[in-house]
């Protein structure tokens, strides 16, 4: 490679490098990285394998911009995405490429799997890189998984509930294993913590550990030449990684990223509401766990487990142990058309159900799982925090008393209306008073309310009204919106408070 036209290497530089060669031994570090000899020279088609290392990075890097940002509880991440995507420069495209990023890598993965199938390269005596390949297939499948819940709105949380009851059902241990993860009966903050931990400390962890040992496999028995040359010209055509293969795996990296950019520049992540359990929704799993979805369909009441468990299982260890199961020594695809076939039943399959349930546009009605009927929803909130106190002080109160609770705008028309901040007025006040007055009214400006709202929604007024002096300490109530120490968080006074009735 030190061609004589090169400029010459003067004697600093070569001392610099002898000496940091002493010390750090940099150059077999090189040689090992950068020489490795390809039987047959560079392929475009040997790229799969470095395109998923550079989207594995890409993941990395975009996830770990995105947890700047991101905040595990279930009160905070949606809105920490949602102040993601509009607030924070470049956010949007971060969490776009992260989203689609993860796509990506799905369908690599599975390229890469049925390339290595079609070229035999799992055989002898490369087994464990296919069987280490597969644990990777399984730790991105559940950092897929475990990445969907992270934004905390519908879609991720129904989706994730039924993600939990298929765990569930694993025999024997599924349900200690749901309550595991879930940190308790129900999907929750724990799970959010948990999952997260998983997301970004765990499964990565595990996958680079997987990577180094399958990157490890792979280079002790080289890359699998291709089944069509004889040993003669494969040992003619030999080509160090570098630059050929490293040049062609660069360009594809660098397409992959130009496509993958121009994906995200038109397709927003998709977010629905925030996760609310009260409220059932019709959740859609990502496209990739669309065919175990669709598998489920076929498998009701106590069949369920099939399509749960039993199917998906048997997949998954068939594919682990596929190496040790397939004796046939041939590496042509025409001379192993038992193998072949069978790929390519598993992949249109998989195809077909999942193109069919993405045309029929399923969604998974949650409800009819028996993997979610077996658990009781959580229970709701009592009466009084149903009610919402917030939205209804600010329609029916806020005209008069003011959404801050002073009524001092109305003082001159309306010289007896009590500052509800007001320390003193508090403690002359009893709960039974304030009760009454609500529901009676108080001639000739407080109108009764007693025929107007339920009684939950006057006791949640009083205690609402009690909180004025409670939230501040000071004569300053909450701002509006943020009656954050309220029971009743997820209510918001309305913008404007009707007009105040003129005074007469
Ligand atoms: C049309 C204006 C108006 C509206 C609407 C109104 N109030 Fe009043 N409210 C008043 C006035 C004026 C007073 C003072 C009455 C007095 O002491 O004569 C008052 C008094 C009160 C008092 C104190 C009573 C006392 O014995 O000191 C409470 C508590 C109260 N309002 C709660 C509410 C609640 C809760 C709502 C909404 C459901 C509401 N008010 C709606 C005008 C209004």
């Amino acid at each position: 490679m030190n061609s004589p036209e090169q400029k010459p290497v003067t004697q600093e530089r070569l001392k610099l490098a002898g000496f940091l060669d002493s010390r750090t031994k940099f150059r077999m570090l090189q040689h090992h990285l950068l020489l490795e000899p390809l039987p047959g020279g560079s392929r475009w088609a040997a790229a799969f394998g470095s395109l998923l290392m550079f989207t594995f990075v890409m993941q990395i890097v975009t996830g770990i911009l995105l947890t700047m940002n991101y905040a595990p509880t279930v009160h905070a991440a949606f809105l920490s995405v949602v102040f993601t995507r509009k607030q924070v420069p470049l956010g949007w495209l971060i969490q776009r490429l992260h989203y689609w990023g993860s796509s990506a890598m799905v369908i690599l993965l599975l390229l890469h799997m049925v390339q290595v199938f079609l070229w035999g390269a799992y055989k002898k005596p490369r087994e464990f890189t296919w069987i280490f390949g597969v644990i990777l297939l399984g730790i991105t499948m559940a950092l897929a998984f475990t990445g969907y819940l992270l934004p905390w709105d519908e879609q991720a949380y129904w989706a994730s509930k039924v993600g939990m009851g298929i765990i569930g059902t694993v025999p024997l241990i599924g349900g200690s294993l749901r309550t595991l993860l879930q940190g308790g009966p129900h999907l929750g903050n724990l799970t959010l913590t948990r999952f997260y931990t998983m997301h970004i400390l765990i499964l990565p962890g595990l996958l680079i550990i997987t990577l180094a040992v399958h990157l490890y496999l792979f280079r002790i028995h080289g890359v699998t030449p291709p089944w069509w040359e004889t040993p003669e010209r494969l040992k003619l055509q030999e080509e160090p990684f570098w630059p050929g293969q490293a040049l062609k795996d660069g360009f594809l990296a660098l397409l992959l990223l130009c496509i993958l950019g121009l994906w995200c520049w038109f397709h927003p992540v998709p977010l629905a509401g925030m996760a609310d359990p009260a409220k059932a929704y019709n959740a859609r799993p990502a496209w990739y766990f669309m065919f175990l979805f669709e598998l489920l369909k076929f498998f009701q009441g106590k069949y369920e487990i099939i399509g749960t468990f039993i199917l998906p299982g048997l997949f998954f260890a068939i594919m682990l142990f596929w190496p040790f199961l397939d004796r046939n020594p041939a590496m042509s695809p025409r001379r192993r058309p038992f193998a072949v076939s069978l790929m390519a039943v598993c992949v249109f399959g998989l195809l077909g159900l999942e193109v069919f349930s993405i045309e029929t546009s399923q969604v998974m009605p949650v409800r009819s799982l028996s993997v979610i009927r077996n658990l009781p929803m959580p229970a709701a909130a009592g009466p009084l925090q149903q009610v919402r106190a917030a939205a209804l002080f600010s329609t029916n109160c806020a005209a008069c008393h003011e959404v801050n609770g002073t009524g001092d705008a109305l003082r001159t028309a309306m010289p007896k209306i009590p500052n509800f901040t007001d320390a003193t007025w508090q403690a002359a006040q009893t709960n039974a008073a304030i009760l009454h007055r609500i529901v009676h009214g108080k001639p000739p400006y407080m109108p009764p309310f007693g025929s107007k709202l339920t009684a939950p929604q006057i006791q949640a007024l009083a205690v609402y009204v009690r909180h004025f002096s409670k939230a501040t300490g000071t004569a300053k109530a909450p701002a509006p919106g943020r009656h954050a120490a309220t029971p009743f968080s997820k209510t918001r006074p309305a913008g404007a408070p009707p007009k105040p009735r003129p005074a007469h």
